[in-house]
């Protein structure tokens, strides 16, 4: 491999390079989110077999009166801020809810994903005409850090289990910047799915549409395109599997023979093995204690856990 004349030009690009250099190969699930692979994440929500997405629109639309009576500054203007927010389905039904019971609050959605935005905008002003909304695309804590200086209290988003994707380090140091966004009395509503029934995760993940695999191949598609390569989609395979113990699902692109493409972007050509693995994302599952820890290891509080009927999923709202 060549890597004196790499020219890395960009942080998809320099963290492919990483991550398919070594030994122990991977690639960030953050990268699945392009506009392609939001479309196809919102598929994958659209699933049976896919729970969380029905479970957290359970508790939305069943218990947002409650969330609200649990917010200290109900009665006063503050922010709801949603970080990586998709398609706005399942938040409508808190917005509407907030709205019908009075409450007065600025929306503020953030994606990545302009796509995803525009949808989003889309969707919530078509049943929520006269809602105050300001999106902002772009990176979580470019805006947070703006929002600091705001003096409104927030009530935090960060929905559809999203956390689930970092390692306990990287959840506590993004629960951290969190924090410091945050004044004393804000407080964060996030999605977190539960320890179940093994088979009910495993199905949810290795679903027999291939949509799971399409949304992992995405990644390879996209180093065809932005890094001018020449991987062969169809020599990949993807595989998952749920530890209980743990409460780790793993998902991986396995390599199905020694090949090698080469990026003409990055100037290099990467190696394979047949069955070698490249890990692409982590989805944690979490019991009450579980989520107690990381917040006391974060410096916040649960306040309450909101539970869909058959205690898949929770919405835990957290306080600083
Ligand atoms: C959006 C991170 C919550 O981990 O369940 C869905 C992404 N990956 N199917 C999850 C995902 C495979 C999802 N999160």
């Amino acid at each position: 491999m060549n890597t004196a004349t790499t020219i890395t030009t960009t942080p998809f690009a320099e963290d492919v390079l990483e991550g398919l250099s070594g030994k122990e190969k991977h690639l960030s699930s953050k990268y699945f989110y392009d506009d392609n692979g939001s479309r196809i994440f919102m598929q994958i929500m659209k699933m049976a077999e896919y729970y969380p997405t029905g479970c957290e629109f359970e508790i939305l639309s069943q218990q947002s009166d409650r969330i609200l009576q649990q917010l200290p500054f109900a009665n006063q203007e503050f922010n709801i801020v949603e970080f990586g927010c998709g398609d706005g389905m399942k938040t409508r039904h808190l917005l509407a809810t907030f709205m019908a019971k009075g409450a007065n609050f600025t929306y503020i959605p953030i994606d990545i994903s302009q796509e995803a935005i525009d949808t989003l905008e889309k969707n919530v002003r078509a049943v929520l005409p006269d809602i105050d909304m300001q999106p902002q695309t772009g990176d979580y804590f470019e805006i947070l850090n703006g929002l600091a200086q705001n003096s409104k209290p927030n009530l935090f988003l960060f929905l559809g289990g999203n956390i689930g994707n970092y390692r306990h380090e990287e959840a506590v140091n993004l629960l951290k910047k969190f924090n410091a966004g945050m004044h004393k009395g804000d407080m964060l509503l996030m999605g977190m799915d539960l320890k179940k029934n093994p088979r009910t995760i495993q199905k949810a993940y290795d679903d027999p549409h291939g949509i799971t695999k399409a949304f992992n191949m995405n990644l390879l598609k996209r180093i065809n395109d932005e890094l001018d390569a020449d991987i062969k989609l169809d020599q990949f395979d993807f595989y998952c599997d749920y530890n209980p113990k743990s409460g780790e699902v793993n998902s991986y692109l396995v390599s199905l023979k020694k090949q090698h493409f080469h990026s003409t972007v990055l100037n290099t050509t990467f190696y394979f093995e047949k069955d070698e693995m490249i890990w692409t994302e982590l989805s944690q599952k979490y019991n009450p204690d579980d989520i107690k820890q990381l917040a006391t290891e974060t410096g916040l509080t649960v306040a309450h856990n909101f539970m869909d009927c058959r205690h898949y999923f929770t919405d835990s709202l957290w306080i600083k």
